[in-house]
């Protein structure tokens, strides 16, 4: 995490305790270093539940998820021991809101394929029939999960000349009014995207929302983009439907099981891989983590925090 967030929470005659590497540290060290602490600021890869909880002992006061979503904790869990739990929202949509365009993009028009071309000399000179892809201008982006994030992810697209369709509970005024964006059932959204990004949080309903029947329902020309959770895709599902040809790309920020990706996914040619860098600004990460180390404080002064999930 940025420095920063330590730096603050020092500076407010707090003794903080960081892990220095990059990789996430084992969960028996997270849990041994934790033990005793008042508050602990976890990643999204860090699982937060019962035994978690209970591994820690009773001095714990906040959980404070340096991420927007906070399925990697048991809200329950906490709330039964009187721990408040945070999150970082707001913060990180732009940012992530680039990424979704970054994997539109390459996915869209073979970005990532084209550069293996290029860098292992596969390369014999101009073809008209090489690599085609989709043509943005004219094509319908389907959002699903108008939040914060797909909003964003929407209004990027008035540049591109993109029709908008989304899915979600409540109409969206703004995207109706500024883009003229039409809200539609899940059946449809499926069924008309050329390019399907996907922006909910990850609940136990949103598990395999994009599975084998909905990629049969698709467009052979569509492009699926996640970045929200990997488990909302069926992920052996999606390699079966680009293989097959049932879709035509994905662009993938977030998987199933981070950090493994599913058996068949990294040979295909036609999906783009990231490894979960939706939020990954220098100016994103900075405000998340004084976003988290205000939430932290505010608890352990008695205040309520920011930011509170529960
Ligand atoms: C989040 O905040 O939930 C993102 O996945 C992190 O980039």
């Amino acid at each position: 995490m940025p420095s920063d967030a330590a730096e603050v929470l020092t500076a407010a005659g707090y003794t903080v305790d960081t892990f220095d590497t990059s990789e996430p540290p084992p969960r028996d060290e997270i849990i041994a270093r934790t033990r005793g602490c008042a508050g602990v600021i976890t990643m999204l890869s860090d699982r937060v539940d019962d035994k978690f909880l209970d591994a820690v002992g009773s001095s714990l006061r906040i959980v404070a998820n340096y991420a927007v979503g906070f399925d990697n904790v048991d809200l329950e869990a906490c709330k039964q021991r009187n721990i408040r739990v945070s999150n970082t929202p707001g913060v990180l949509t732009e940012a992530t809101a680039d990424t979704a365009w970054a994997l539109i993009l390459a996915a869209a028009r073979n970005v990532a394929e084209g550069d293996r071309v290029m860098r292992t000399g596969k390369w014999s000179g101009w073809a008209p029939t090489q690599l085609l892809g989709l043509e943005l201008n004219g094509a319908t982006l389907g959002i699903l999960g108008a939040g914060r994030i797909g909003s964003a992810v929407a209004r990027r697209s008035i540049g591109f000349g993109m029709r908008v369709i989304y899915t979600d509970t409540t109409t969206n005024e703004m995207l109706e009014k500024e883009l003229g964006a039409e809200r539609v059932d899940l059946d449809r959204l499926v069924a008309e995207s050329d390019v399907l990004t996907l922006h909910i949080p990850m609940t136990p309903e949103a598990r395999h929302l994009i599975g084998a029947a909905r990629f049969k329902a698709m467009k052979p020309n569509a492009v699926l983009i996640n970045t929200a959770r990997g488990p909302i895709v069926d992920e052996s599902a999606l390699v079966e439907a680009l293989r097959n040809k049932e879709i035509a790309a994905a662009g993938l920020d977030v998987y199933e099981n981070e950090p493994r990706v599913a058996p068949g996914l990294a040979e295909l040619p036609n999906v783009v891989l990231l490894p979960h860098l939706g939020s990954a600004t220098t100016t994103t990460r900075g405000k998340m983590a004084a976003m988290a180390a205000e939430n932290v404080i505010a608890v352990l002064t008695g205040r309520e925090p920011p930011n509170a999930v529960v």
